[in-house]
């Protein structure tokens, strides 16, 4: 089964009918995970609010652990996480959509690894291609009249505030195109799982200091509403094209 994780303006399963509730217990933090689970053409897809549903939970607060055990649970083998980000490359414009192929951490202080106690052997996951490219071509040939820029560095940052104008700098030199708060850990904990992974990033505004403008919610929110219905039609389209992948 294939999994849709959503982030910031992607909070509840429209795209799916007959939803099923499932409460998945985790060895990780207090709480259960709440995974969703209907069907889109008849094929069974499970949805995952990252931020929990009332998107309350903040990026650096989120058990990325227990949500990727979770699915594993249910029988997840591929998930497409979805990401609201903030777009540096020309390419990445608010309202734009990125498949992005390469990613660098600056998150700290998350717990990222199903390595770390009751190991046999220390155990280091090979990572020189973060995404799952059957799942980026999923996305990227499934995306009809929308514009899909099918490249790009992901640059993970801690947040929850957004970044100084110098920082923006500093992760366009390093290489970023776009920068999020949820990717990381998630894509690695996908692959520790052997869970496939890709992610359909969505450009709700240009990062800090690129424009004379400053960053509001406002702002954000209408890209966001927008971005997001063309981002769930090529879901759609993706979801509906997916058998299944063997993951790397
Ligand atoms: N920076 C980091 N994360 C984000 C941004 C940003 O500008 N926009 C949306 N998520």
């Amino acid at each position: 089964m294939i999994a849709v994780i959503g982030g910031t303006g992607l909070t509840e399963p429209h795209f799916l009918n007959d939803i099923q509730i499932q409460q998945v217990s985790t060895p990780f933090g207090q709480q259960s995970v709440q995974v969703l689970i209907g069907t889109l053409d008849g094929k069974q897809v499970a949805f995952l609010p990252r931020h929990g549903r009332g998107h309350k939970v903040p990026p650096h607060k989120i058990d990325y652990r227990a949500n990727l055990w979770a699915l594993q649970k249910v029988g997840v083998k591929a998930v497409i996480g979805v990401n609201a980000v903030g777009g540096i490359h020309s390419e990445t414009g608010p309202g734009r959509l990125a498949v992005p192929k390469q990613i660098i951490d600056y998150t700290w202080g998350r717990e990222h690894t199903f390595f770390a106690e009751g190991l046999d052997s220390v155990t280091h996951i090979d990572f020189t291609q973060p995404y799952d490219e059957s799942l980026r071509a999923l996305l990227i040939d499934n995306a009809g009249d929308t514009a899909v820029w099918p490249e790009g560095v992901y640059g993970c940052t801690q947040g929850p505030r957004l970044e100084s104008a110098a920082e923006v700098q500093r992760l366009q030199r390093d290489g970023c195109d776009m920068i999020g708060m949820t990717g990381m850990p998630e894509a690695a904990l996908a692959r520790e799982l052997g869970i496939a992974y890709a992610c359909l990033a969505l450009s709700v505004n240009w990062a800090a200091g690129l424009t004379d403008e400053l960053i509001t919610m406002e702002a954000i929110e209408k890209v966001l509403s927008k971005g997001m219905e063309e981002a769930i039609g090529l879901l759609r389209r993706a979801l509906q094209h997916y058998d299944s992948i063997t993951a790397q």
